[in-house]
């Protein structure tokens, strides 16, 4: 490819919690960034990440081919991030992760354009969950039409905008006791700074054609060991209260309506039931972060710098106070 000053990359949902950390680290490699995003009026925030005229939102649709190959124009590389965690309307797991993955997929091909495709942890065709089953065929779909692709799969992803640990730090100002869906479920939380590390690279054609890379941070955790860090990290003491996951599924029946941080649905549920950690596969065949030159940040390390505004007196708080 040329070098990054006349190279252009257009990233899909570049707009969302790990785009911005995408654009961020293309735009600091010198790579002009068409962001292709189905509301581009709110992705302003991006702007300051690179300089004036560096990066660009356009619409685009990954359920409209039109719109796809319309925001591909002239790109050297392709990114796509676009992914949901529960469906609305036409926003269907197969629509946007399968049939969407797809579209970019053949996309790529058809320009000769460089493409890195971001699935998750846990992809799998057997699945209980419809989220892994559609990241699982979207994965089938994208080899299919780009073989040479990068498929990278991040384990849940942790950093300021996320809805993960804010979202326990959350609940946890407002109840005095925390249920904990999949407690013993074994989670890699990575920090989304270095899996976009891993997208630049993979960019930049640092990465095996064809290759899966399985992303983690540096340790396993449980979920109960997740929360309690956050509860650390954010001073506060809550009772724990584990669910078995057929009663979770069904508080998930009635909270898949609930807005905002309440929100539970029983596809959560169901992909809480396996561990969505880095195989041993992926270590030895050095398919990892590590594999890349890249040592991941630990999620005690990176979340005090954001988590502080949930302590009780925000960031001048003492331990305990
Ligand atoms: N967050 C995690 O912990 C995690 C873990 C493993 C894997 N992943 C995967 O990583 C990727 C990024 O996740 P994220 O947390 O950054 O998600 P996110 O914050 O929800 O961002 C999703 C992005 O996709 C765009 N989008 C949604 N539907 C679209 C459509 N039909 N056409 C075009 N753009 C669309 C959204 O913008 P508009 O709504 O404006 O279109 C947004 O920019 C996803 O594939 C996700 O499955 C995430």
């Amino acid at each position: 490819m040329p070098a990054p000053i006349d190279t252009l990359v257009t990233v899909y949902g570049g707009s969302g919690f790990l785009g911005r950390h995408v654009v961020r680290a293309l735009a600091r490699r010198g790579y002009r960034i068409r962001v292709g995003v189905r509301r581009p009026d709110l992705a302003g925030h991006l702007q300051p990440l690179g300089r004036v005229g560096q990066i660009h939102a356009v619409q685009a649709n990954l359920r409209y081919p039109d719109s796809v190959t319309a925001a591909a124009r002239d790109a050297s590389a392709i990114v796509n991030l676009v992914g949901i965690l529960w469906e609305s309307g036409a926003q269907t797991f197969d629509a946007v992760q399968t049939e969407g993955a797809a579209t970019v997929a053949r996309t790529a091909a058809a320009i000769g354009a460089r493409l890195v495709h971001v699935s998750a942890l846990g992809a799998d065709d057997a699945a209980t969950s419809r989220y892994a089953r559609a990241k699982a065929a979207g994965e089938a779909a994208v080899r299919a039409a780009a073989a040479d692709a990068t498929i990278l799969r991040p384990s849940v992803m942790f950093g300021p905008e996320d809805h993960f640990t804010n979202r326990f730090a959350a609940l946890a100002r407002m109840t005095p006791v925390l249920p904990l869906v999949g407690a013993a479920t074994r989670l890699q939380p990575v920090f989304a700074g270095d899996v976009a590390e891993a997208v630049a690279d993979a960019v930049d054609g640092k990465t095996r054609p064809g290759a899966v890379y399985e992303l983690g941070g540096p340790e396993a955790m449980t979920m109960r060991e997740v929360v309690e860090a956050i509860l650390r990290i954010t001073g506060r003491e809550r009772l724990l209260m584990p669910l078995p996951f057929a009663l979770a599924r069904l508080k998930a029946a009635f909270l898949q309506f609930a807005p905002g941080d309440f929100k539970l649905t029983p596809d959560q549920v169901d992909l809480l039931r396996s561990d969505n950690v880095v195989s041993e596969a992926a270590k030895a065949a050095g398919l990892t972060l590590e594999g890349l030159g890249i040592t991941p940040d630990s999620l005690e390390a990176v979340t005090p710098s954001y988590l502080w505004r949930f302590r009780k007196a925000g960031q001048f708080a003492q331990k305990g106070a």
